[in-house]
């Protein structure tokens, strides 16, 4: 498919990429882009082939946010009843295999929020993150103000906020916004790296547990166990789960069918 605003590639055949590429506008999220970005993380997901996906930017911009001449004179109602500014937003919560985000430069407003609704972040040392709304007279739209304490606590969720600053790379880790800091020239690389290991196994397995992760946000610990030990032992019905534990008895590598 043609996409305008982002760029899609597979490498080494079992990996999906999709670079946002929007750089007049230092990846602003408009309504197309979030549409074709929909689109592209759909196909990815649905195609066997694929077992990780990885999305990114540019080395000065990941995305510095919705697009805020796009917005700047909608009304309550454009806002509220035609959902203009989010409303294809949730596909990426829909995308049942692993997607990293692999962040250089701003990661802004909508910007943080996306990288934030992928399942980790790995940044390049020239990476800044912030929820800026504040300055514009709003909040974080896209589950900002939801996600970003999950990830950092409460007291710098408010500060980043309420006073709109951004956190470096190193802050962000300390934080554990991100999951590694890697320099900029390495920053494909890595995500490259932990996106073909992550391929390299069942992606069945995968899948459970992104689907378990994720369930740790999303409700009490007891409800979370009993999620998590559900699932775990509905694995042992697939054929990847006899692959990996023979191979491991055996001393040999496994060999995933995804079934
Ligand atoms: N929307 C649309 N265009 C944007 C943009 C955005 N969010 N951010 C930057 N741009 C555009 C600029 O308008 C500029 O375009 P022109 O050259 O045509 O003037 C171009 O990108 C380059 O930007 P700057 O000249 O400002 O570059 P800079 O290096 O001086 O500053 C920046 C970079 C600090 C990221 C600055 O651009 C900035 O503060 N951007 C806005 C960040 C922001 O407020 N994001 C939150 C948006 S609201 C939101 O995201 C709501 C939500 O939760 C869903």
């Amino acid at each position: 498919m043609a996409y305008e605003t982002i760029e899609v590639r597979v490498e080494a055949e079992k990996v999906g990429v999709i670079t946002l590429n929007r750089p007049k506008a230092l990846n602003a999220l408009n309504d197309q882009l979030m549409t074709e970005l929909g689109q592209a993380l759909k196909a990815f997901d649905a195609d066997e082939a694929i077992g990780c996906i990885i999305l990114t930017g540019s080395e000065k911009a990941f995305a510095a946010g919705a697009d805020i001449p796009a917005m700047a004179k909608y009304s309550f109602v454009d806002a509220y009843k035609g959902d203009y500014i989010t409303r294809n937003w949730e596909t990426l919560r829909s995308i049942r295999k692993p997607v990293i985000a692999a962040v250089a430069g701003y990661a802004l407003g909508g910007g943080c929020e996306l990288a934030m609704m992928c399942d980790f972040i790995i940044a390049a040392d020239n990476a800044k993150f912030g929820q800026p709304e504040i300055k514009l007279g709003v909040i974080p739209g896209a589950g900002g103000t939801q996600r970003l304490p999950r990830a950092v606590g409460k007291a710098k969720a408010m500060d980043m906020a309420l006073t709109g600053r951004m956190m470096d790379a190193q802050e962000a880790e300390r934080a554990s916004l991100v999951s590694r800091v890697v320099p900029l020239d390495r920053l494909m690389e890595e995500a490259l790296g932990a996106a073909l290991t992550i391929a390299g196994y069942s992606q069945i397995a995968n899948m459970a547990a992104k689907e378990s992760v994720n369930r740790a946000f999303e409700s009490g610990l007891s409800d979370g166990v009993m999620f998590e030990r559900r699932l775990f032992h509905s694995l042992f019905a697939t054929q990847d789960q006899k692959e990996g534990m023979d191979a491991f008895v055996n001393k040999r590598s496994a060999q995933f069918s995804n079934q």
